[in-house]
């Protein structure tokens, strides 16, 4: 332990994930330390230095990466900001972790992983639903052949939109604005899990609509403000094709205020998984046992502990533990590729009414 290297982060984009979500909690990552701190707005940096004790401060990426002697990026700025930051990092030789999406098109994606393979370094990119306990159980239900060949998958991740109620300290109009938008911010959290339970998608089609033309700041320090919300869908049904078989639905938006539905649910030739979103009994599975004559519900009683609090900084702790033992990350930026070649053809779609095929795999 006494020879443990301790990593330098630098953290760029000081908004509401990067303070509420992880630096709380990077300071539990006993092999990683938040060194510097860089956004364009001094007000933000100079809150980060003061709540988190960050050394030193940059208002630009590029003065970042002249000044500071660091060793990890962590983009978590807003989204149409990350393939310059993202490529900026790596032609300067930083391992990084990237808020997603990592890009806004295959070509960005496929820019990014070949400057990291040709530097030797790390990349990894959100989201973290591949190092969740849960979704690695489900895998290892489905891969396991419990049951048997999964028929169709249903995902819903949609809330009422970052404005609702997310008690935001930064203005949330950039999310209406092109180049952000419900799919790159939302829809990806379940085009990821999907994916990375049942492999990538051949074809993709989708209907969308803008269903909230109008909407008002309803939390946080902009409540009231009215933001134009017409140029983007906000309103999703997304439908996937495996091949052999497999078929997907996906519900994503900022156009539901509550819901009670699952948020994943796995349907096989012999039973079925449900995502039931309580920390302590995450799945509910069905299984039915023609051989052994039995059919009905069990809790699978979790392996692995619940997620802890920090579990969202786990992505640096993969990073670290991937750049130490000369692995890739546990979060591979080909399946995020993967996700934005979907995210595109799904918009696609949306607008000429036709099915995709799609070209990545992963
Ligand atoms: N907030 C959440 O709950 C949440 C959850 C999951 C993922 N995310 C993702 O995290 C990312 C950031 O979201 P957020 O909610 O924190 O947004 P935010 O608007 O609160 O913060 C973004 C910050 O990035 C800064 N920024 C923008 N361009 C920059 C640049 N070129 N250089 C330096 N700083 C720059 C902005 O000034 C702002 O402070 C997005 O990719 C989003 O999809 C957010």
């Amino acid at each position: 332990m006494k020879d443990m290297k301790k990593w330098k982060v630098a953290i760029v984009g000081c908004g509401d994930i990067a303070e509420h979500t992880y630096m709380p909690h990077m300071h539990r990552n006993v092999q990683a330390e938040v060194t510097a701190c860089c956004d364009l707005k001094p007000e933000r940096t100079a809150l980060f230095q003061e709540q988190f004790g960050i050394k030193r401060a940059y208002s630009t990426v590029d003065e970042l990466l002249a000044n500071e002697d660091f060793e990890i990026l962590m983009d978590t700025a807003s989204i149409p900001a990350h393939y310059e930051i993202n490529m900026k990092a790596l032609k300067a030789g930083k391992h990084l972790y990237s808020q997603k999406p990592i890009g806004l098109s295959v070509e960005q994606a496929t820019d990014m992983i070949e400057t990291a393979k040709a530097a030797g370094l790390v990349f990894s990119a959100s989201p973290i639903h591949m190092l969740r306990n849960d979704i690695r159980e489900a895998k290892r239900i489905i891969d396991g052949g419990l049951i048997g060949k999964v028929t169709l998958a249903r995902a819903m991740a949609a809330h009422g939109g970052p404005e609702y109620f997310q008690y935001r300290v930064n203005d949330p109009s950039w999310f209406y604005e092109p180049g952000a938008g419900a799919l790159y911010d939302l829809g990806v959290h379940a085009l990821h899990m999907v994916t990375g339970l049942l492999g990538p998608a051949r074809e993709v089609s989708c209907t969308a609509a803008v269903s909230s033309p109008a909407r008002l700041v309803r939390s946080g320090n902009f409540n009231g403000k009215p933001i134009e919300s017409n140029k983007l869908f906000d309103n999703y049904l997304i439908h996937l094709n495996f091949g052999g078989g497999t078929i997907a639905d996906i519900v994503t938006g900022f156009c539901v205020k509550a819901t009670t539905a699952p948020s994943l649910e796995i349907y096989g030739e012999y039973g079925s998984i449900i995502f039931t979103d309580d920390p302590r009994n995450p799945l509910a599975l069905y299984i039915d046992e023609p051989d052994r004559k039995i059919r009905g519900w069990i809790e699978p009683r979790p392996q692995e502990r619940p997620e802890p609090e920090f579990f969202q900084c786990g992505c640096i702790a993969d990073l670290i533990n991937a750049i130490e033992n000369r692995r890739p990350s546990g979060l591979p930026p080909e399946h995020a590729r993967h996700v934005i070649d979907l995210i595109c053809n799904i918009e696609q779609s949306a607008h000429d009414g036709q099915v995709h095929k799609l070209t990545t795999t992963f």
